[in-house]
């Protein structure tokens, strides 16, 4: 099988320690280039990794190397300069989420990728994680055989805590950039900047399960209330399950507690997933099931996997017209828009 020729743009510390890193260990990618505005860390980085292109800005990788995709790790207001360069020169394309700052821009790169013709995924990691893939799947079989009765409530619970999980420093040498780069999106210009404050925190934290509550359900929602301290977000699927966010309702210091609770009739799917950076940790799933004779409960045990290391097989799979992408650009415009609503519903 012929590798996949893979530019690599921006080695911060994302770029290097959730997806350089990954990307190395898949044999089918070869690392062709890689790009940065600091001259030290890239050097040094392309040197550890054994990339042999270097370049100083994704133009310049654009114009220079050989390569069929481009995963491209930065600051997300960046997205919006970056992102319609590499879609124009008929790459492929994976960056962080989110996809950009509103929900306007985010539908414009994702019609560029679609007119291009070429995959626009987004880093949520969280849809690649072993445990999410069954849970999605189990609700979609629960749903269609009305074995458990109605799917009536999809609670997620998501307190700040230790996302990094002990992950050491890459060694960024803590040089300038060169040029000062593409200049960032600006926020919402309609909102107030105790909102942007607000909607930017949400954007950058939050918008994970804002994204991972459509893809298990398989369906849009809607926001109906936000509580005024903004702990509670309600919202409501097309089909009618009655969604709950809570965000920070409490803080962590050492762990991480993410789970996500699908209450059936007759039933209950329980999903708890790993802080973001645990390398080589796989999420849980109970399922408990009610009948006349009691409750029964089962737990899915999956082999170590860490959902980065997974979104990167998954991108470069999509990238060779295997699958389709897990984490389209389609859905993570649709997540700007609930993110737009969260604010509206404080006002
Ligand atoms: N998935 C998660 O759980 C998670 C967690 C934390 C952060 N993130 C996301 O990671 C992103 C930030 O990544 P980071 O911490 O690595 O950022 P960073 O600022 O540390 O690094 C960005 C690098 O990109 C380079 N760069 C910027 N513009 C460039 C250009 N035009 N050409 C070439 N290089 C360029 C910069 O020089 C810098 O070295 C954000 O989008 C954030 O949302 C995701």
């Amino acid at each position: 099988m012929s590798k996949v020729r893979l530019g690599i743009v921006g080695c911060g510390y994302m770029g290097q320690r959730a997806h350089l890193d990954n990307y190395a260990t898949l044999p089918d990618v070869e690392l062709v280039a890689l790009a940065d505005l600091r001259p030290q860390t890239r050097q040094e980085v392309a040197r550890r990794s054994g990339i042999p292109e270097v370049y100083g800005s994704h133009t310049e990788l654009l114009e220079k190397a050989d390569v069929e995709a481009v995963v491209a790790i930065m600051g997300y207001g960046l997205h919006h300069a970056v992102v319609p360069d590499i879609l124009r020169a008929g790459k492929h394309c994976l960056t962080e989420k989110p996809i950009c700052l509103k929900a306007s821009v985010a539908r414009q790169l994702d019609e560029l990728a679609k007119q291009a013709g070429v995959v626009y995924q987004i880093g949520y990691m969280k849809r690649c994680d072993l445990a999410s893939r069954h849970t999605k799947q189990m609700i979609a079989d629960w749903r269609a055989s009305g074995v458990f009765g109605a799917l009536k409530l999809l609670r997620v619970s998501m307190p700040p805590g230790d996302w990094i999980f002990g992950m050491d420093n890459p060694p960024n040498l803590g040089d300038a950039p060169e040029s000062p780069g593409p200049v960032g999106e600006s926020l919402p210009e309609n909102m107030s900047a105790d909102e942007q404050n607000r909607y930017n925190a949400f954007v950058n934290y939050y918008i994970h399960q804002v994204n991972l509550i459509r893809y298990l359900l398989g369906e849009d929602y809607t926001v109906e209330y936000v509580d005024p301290t903004s702990v509670l977000l309600i919202g409501r699927s097309k089909s009618g399950v009655a969604i709950s966010l809570e965000m920070a309702a409490y803080t962590l210091r050492d762990e991480w507690h993410e789970f996500y609770a699908a209450c059936f009739d007759r039933g209950k799917l329980s999903l708890s997933l790993c802080a973001p950076l645990a390398r080589q940790h796989v999420g849980s799933l109970q399922v408990y099931r009610s009948s006349e004779a009691g409750g029964t409960y089962e737990s899915l045990v999956l082999p170590p996997s860490w959902c980065m290391l997974e979104q990167a097989r998954l991108f470069i799979r999509a990238v060779r017209g295997e699958i389709p992408c897990i984490s389209p650009a389609t859905d993570a415009a649709k997540d700007l828009e609930v993110a737009e609503a969260f604010i509206e519903r404080l006002r």
